[in-house]
């Protein structure tokens, strides 16, 4: 088979290490790609949103199945561009349709369906411009601090999280203002949960699932979960705490009414769905839900999957996934993500990369990176993912710092107390 992974991210770098290891596949592209995954296989040098260019390259290089990397081409409607198109349309392609991206697109919509099919989650009401006064009442209901999200896409930065009611006030007219674009001309305002987050991932051909092993994320800058949000710092598998008990609640309470929601609304959903959770004494709420894999949770997840991933997608494309094998590796998985200086502020990009070939332990994802004569150098915040097995998650842990430490770029940082707070 020839697959080709849209995206350019460490995300697609190791979800292309794993479908590498398939007998079943032939040739790998990917679109973009960065430098790391040059090392795979081809890079077609077309954006994420160029559907016409990924028609092309499709076309010309007889891909069998394409597997789609971030959100913002699932919810402008790949998928749907994929199955109008007489010469695509039998092409599988893995990521929802437009409809189904609106898990991820629409908070709003997402937040709809959790209250429609009974999926725990925090209380919210939604508003729009000229429903302040109203938005107002409802606030006063709930207890500091709000919670304001903006309804759709905004990169990772529209959610805001106040003390002050008055300053969250202030923040609604702002958003609604277009704060944040279109994005945020509908807010969501919910209650605030406090908890312990993870990431849950399922897999589903729109009637059966597989649950990948879940991760945790770490997405501030700074040690002891500190300073700026971040695209996500490290991230680790399994998580304590997602013990089988807890994992009964998530499968029961949040993945079968979600698969069966979906199918109820006839989405035909064929993809990832990222469950963003909180542990909330125990019980799993639902923060967010995301269309896809997460980043940089698929590089510490790809590690601890054993059997044959390109299986799975066909059985996701083919609708047959029960009669797939998921076996899942039980040894821990970390994940160091090295970064740019300045990130997530500003930054400078072009700096040479040096010492990944010293390093033997850990698998070295490249994140932000690029070819420029014949050098690896710097091309985003993020740069680099090591990720490492252990038997234990701090030997996980300690190998991947060790790598860490080989490797060299002007500016170089990483967090060094992942999994401090398990
Ligand atoms: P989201 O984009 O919905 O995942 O929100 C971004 C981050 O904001 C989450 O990862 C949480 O850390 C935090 N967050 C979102 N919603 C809530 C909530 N209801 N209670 C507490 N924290 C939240
Ligand atoms: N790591 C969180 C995300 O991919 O959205």
């Amino acid at each position: 088979m020839k697959i080709l992974i849209v995206g350019s991210g460490g995300r697609e770098h190791a979800l292309g290490w794993k479908i590498k290891q398939s007998k079943q596949v032939e040739q790998l592209y990917f679109a973009p790609g960065n430098a790391g995954t040059a090392s795979l296989g081809q890079n077609i040098p077309v954006g994420v949103s160029s559907f016409g260019e990924i028609k092309q390259a499709v076309l010309q290089h007889q891909i069998d199945m394409v597997l789609v990397g971030p959100e913002i081409p699932l919810v402008d409607g790949i998928r749907d561009f994929f199955l109008a198109d007489e010469q695509l349309c039998k092409i599988p392609i893995i990521g929802p349709d437009q409809q189904g991206a609106m898990l991820e697109g629409s908070k709003d919509f997402a937040k709809a369906f959790m209250m429609k099919y009974n999926i725990p989650t925090a209380r919210y009401e939604t508003f729009t411009a000229g429903e302040t006064d109203k938005a107002a009442g409802f606030m006063k209901t709930l207890n500091p601090p709000y919670v304001l999200k903006a309804d759709g896409l905004a990169a990772g930065k529209g959610v805001l999280i106040i003390d002050q009611y008055d300053e969250a006030l202030t923040e609604l007219s702002a958003m609604l203002d277009g704060k944040f674009g279109d994005a945020s001309r509908k807010v969501v305002i919910e209650e605030f949960l406090s908890g312990t987050e993870l990431s849950v991932f399922v897999l589903t051909d729109g009637k059966n699932y597989k649950i990948l092993p879940e991760a945790k994320d770490y997405k501030r800058i700074g040690e002891g979960d500190t300073g700026l949000n971040t695209g996500g710092m490290g991230a680790i598998s399994p998580v304590p705490f997602a013990n089988m008990e807890f994992m009964k609640k998530v499968e029961e309470r949040i993945v079968i009414p979600t698969v069966e929601g979906l199918q109820k609304e006839q989405i035909d959903y064929r993809g990832f769905i990222f469950l963003g959770l909180i542990n909330v004494n125990g019980d799993p709420v639902v923060i967010e839900y995301n269309v896809r894999m997460g980043d940089p949770e698929t590089e510490a997840v790809m590690l601890r999957i054993a059997s044959d991933f390109v299986d799975l997608l066909k059985g996701v494309a083919e609708q047959n996934l029960n009669t797939r094998e998921l076996i899942i590796d039980q040894r821990n998985a970390a994940t160091v993500m090295m970064v740019s200086g300045g990130y997530p502020g500003d930054y400078e990009k072009g700096k040479v990369i040096s010492g990944t070939e010293k390093v033997s332990n850990s698998l070295v994802f490249h994140a932000g990176t690029a070819l420029k004569d014949g050098e690896i150098v710097t091309a985003g915040g993020r740069v680099l993912a090591l990720s490492a097995y252990g038997s234990s998650r701090s030997e996980a842990l300690e190998t991947a710092y060790q790598d860490a430490a080989l490797i060299s770029f002007e500016g170089k940082y990483y967090r060094k107390d992942l999994g401090f707070d398990l």
